[in-house]
């Protein structure tokens, strides 16, 4: 039988495949590698697509996070309240400027910072809170703000993984004084290459990040402050331009596979995710739970079915985060989600056939884990 890849970018290359190539020869012609006409353009489409007046295009998601905090001001002795349950660069960032990461437990069911422990974390030394949008689905926003706003602290949204995704109505982005988002190949919107991006509807952020991004100059050959070479390359911007117009069909695509799943799984003993009423998710990732996760993933290699684990050890049980002295069980919802986490194939061109094989062998096999014949 033909395999289910995790992920397959072919399909989607082959169908842009003409346009890209152009685009692609067209900076080529314009020489302009670095912050050319094409990163200006990506930047005015995305602001645009995400609802917001500035977008500053960057090398990855990680140096977004970075500079967001550098623009917030925050450094060494602060405290920033984040989630464990996030890929690690959330909390490197917090780290490259000096600050502790402070990590909150997660909602089971959003699987999001979950609002209800926010308020006991913040302490007179927390500079700002970064909530995730896991997996695709925003957290909850509007209960995590306004324990900020009481606070008086920043916001800033790891969009990294939620392109897209909808909180109440509005696109996520538009809720923080910053957010953050990453254009690795494999997300929702991917570059061909490294790429990031940070929103704000703030014009003196946006100059900051601008300048900070390279080397802090505001004008050539002048550093009033430590800087960084974080600039998109022209190619990214080329690519995520063609790319973004066609985000939304692929968003719709993901949640209809993901509606797929959740009615062929329903009723199974897998925890399936939620889908929160007052969000459009985007389905970065499908991720289901069971306590027999490595036996189940094994099982399903076997047949040629490809699946993922996102993540299976939580940033707070890192050896380089052992420093902050957290202990196994300080944050329980999330150490339980990084051991029964399986991420399923999910990706806009995958077949509802190749869906249905995925949750037939997920079903068998929950017959043999149940002990039923
Ligand atoms: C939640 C989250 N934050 C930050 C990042 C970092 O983005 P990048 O890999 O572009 O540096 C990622 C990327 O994987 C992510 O998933």
């Amino acid at each position: 039988m033909e395999p289910v890849p995790y992920l397959d970018l072919q399909t989607q290359y082959h169908v842009l495949r003409r346009e890209v190539l152009e685009a692609l020869e067209e900076v080529c012609d314009s020489t302009r590698f670095a912050q050319g006409p094409a990163t200006a353009e990506f930047e005015a489409k995305f602001a645009a697509y995400c609802g917001v007046d500035h977008c500053v295009s960057l090398n990855s998601g990680t140096s977004a996070l970075h500079l967001a905090l550098r623009c917030l001001g925050v450094g060494p002795g602060d405290e920033v309240i984040t989630v464990s349950m996030t890929f690690i660069a959330t909390a490197w960032a917090i780290s490259y400027v000096g600050a502790t990461p402070v990590f909150v437990d997660i909602d089971p069911v959003r699987r999001t910072l979950n609002p209800d422990r926010l308020e006991a974390a913040i302490t007179p030394r927390t500079k700002a809170i970064i909530p995730v949008h896991l997996y695709g689905t925003p957290a909850e926003l509007e209960r995590i703000n306004a324990i900020a706003e009481r606070h008086g602290l920043p916001v800033i949204e790891d969009a990294a993984q939620a392109h897209g995704a909808k909180y109440r109505g509005k696109r996520v982005g538009q809720f923080g004084q910053i957010a953050c988002f990453s254009f690795y190949p494999s997300k929702n919107l991917g570059a061909y290459g490294e790429g990031g991006a940070l929103i704000t509807n703030n014009a003196a952020i946006a100059e900051r990040a601008r300048s900070l991004r390279d080397h802090a100059q505001k004008q050539k050959y002048l550093h009033d402050e430590i800087g960084y070479n974080y600039r998109m390359d022209s190619f990214q911007a080329a690519v995520l331009s063609i790319k973004l117009e066609h985000l939304d069909e692929w968003n719709a695509a993901r949640a209809d596979r993901a509606r797929y799943y959740t009615e062929l799984l329903k009723d199974s003993s897998y925890k399936l995710p939620a889908h929160p009423s007052e969000s459009e998710c985007v389905w970065h990732c499908y991720v289901i739970e069971t306590p027999e996760r490595d036996r189940v993933r094994s099982v399903l290699q076997d047949v040629g079915i490809e699946t993922a684990v996102h993540y299976p050890v939580p940033i707070h049980l890192q050896k380089s985060y052992a420093h902050l002295g957290y202990q196994s069980g300080d944050l329980p919802v999330t150490e339980a989600l990084c051991e029964q986490c399986l991420s399923l194939p999910i990706f806009p061109e995958l077949s509802k056939e190749k869906i249905s094989r995925v949750a037939s062998v997920l079903r068998d096999l929950e017959k043999s884990l149940t002990g039923q014949a």
